[in-house]
């Protein structure tokens, strides 16, 4: 019976990986403290569920179990949190990894997996951009980069521990994970927020931030999931990005959303006020998990229309 413990667990993209390795038929440990988890039903004998703080090292004390995989998620996440609680959301990321590992060095733990970012690229020098870009830091006194200068930390925590007592460290680069049940803080839920409020209210006006030029490339959440599980079996001793190369404008992208209110005519505007630090392109370079046998499965608009269908099913 294999068995995986994860950090971070019932946030979105840790609670689709429980459901995943549940379903797989592994033992699953969670450890979470709430601080920006998603709603979930998350109900198994084969689960359990610890409410540890990752930044606090008693839970190293108090878990003796070996697990097979750890799978190390905890962060605050959410563009508006770096800039809101940066000294948070550093602590989360250098405390957490410290931990984590200590941990992992005291289970002899052989499989640990960090969940790094796009966001250590910030503005690459290359599109698509491969896992051999350099990483960076361009404005040390903006807040926003106290996310990335956090994964950064993580992975040189990662890389300086392998092939040492863990015998495989992988960290892994998502790229714009999107679906069901991920909060409201990321741009496709935040699209889809605003024009069932607007709908609500029957005004029609949405306001987005920024111009709308950006380009991004999204992943639905079991593409995800499927790319993670090759990684998994896969991977060694090294840094992967997993995102799709399926490159869109957030015009496009709100034009695609659209689509799915034919009754409704929306007032957009921009405010034009692009975040400071933020990046007009991302796109990963994708050939390494390709190579271990990844292939997108869902198009954005099949995605798109499954995460506006859950929206509309729970908006309050
Ligand atoms: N979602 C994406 O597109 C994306 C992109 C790049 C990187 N990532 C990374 O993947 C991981 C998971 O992302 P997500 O979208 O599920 O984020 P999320 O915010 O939904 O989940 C993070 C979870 O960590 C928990 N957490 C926060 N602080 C904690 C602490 N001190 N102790 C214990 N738990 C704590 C939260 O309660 C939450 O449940 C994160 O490390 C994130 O940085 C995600």
């Amino acid at each position: 019976m294999s068995s995986i413990l994860i950090t971070g667990g019932l946030g979105f993209i840790g609670t689709s990986c429980a459901e995943f390795f549940l379903k797989k038929k592994f033992n699953v440990t969670i450890i979470d403290n709430n601080r920006r988890s998603v709603p979930s039903n998350l109900k198994n004998k084969k689960l359990k569920i610890l409410n540890y703080d990752i930044r606090n090292e008693v839970f190293i004390k108090k878990i003796n179990k070996k697990f097979d995989i750890v799978l190390h998620l905890a962060a605050i996440n959410g563009t508006k949190n770096f800039y809101k609680y940066p000294f948070e959301v550093l602590d989360v990321s250098t405390k957490g990894i410290i931990n984590i590992i200590k941990l992992c060095e005291k289970l002899k733990i052989n499989k640990l997996l960090i969940a790094s970012s796009s966001e250590v690229y910030s503005t690459p020098s290359k599109i698509p951009t491969t896992e051999k870009e350099r990483i960076l830091i361009p404005d040390i006194m903006n807040p926003r980069f106290s996310y990335s200068g956090g994964k950064i930390i993580s992975e040189l925590y990662g890389i300086h521990s392998m092939n040492k007592k863990i015998k495989n460290i992988i960290i892994f680069r998502p790229h714009n994970v999107y679906g069901p049940n991920m909060g409201g803080d990321h741009v496709i839920p935040e699209i889809i927020n605003k024009i069932l409020t607007s709908i609500k209210n029957k005004n029609y006006k949405i306001t987005i931030q920024g111009n709308g030029l950006q380009k991004r490339s999204f992943i639905f959440i079991d593409d995800f999931l499927n790319a993670l599980y090759l990684v998994i079996k896969k991977g060694n001793n090294e840094i992967i990005n997993i995102g799709t190369n399926d490159l869109i404008t957030i015009k496009k992208l709100i034009k695609n959303i659209l689509k799915h209110f034919p009754n409704f005519k929306f007032k957009i505007t921009f405010d034009n006020k692009n975040p400071i630090g933020g990046t007009l392109i991302r796109n990963p370079d994708i050939k390494k998990i390709k190579k271990y046998g990844f292939q997108k499965k869902i198009s954005i608009d099949e995605g798109v229309n499954k995460t506006i269908l859950w929206y509309k099913k729970n908006y309050r």
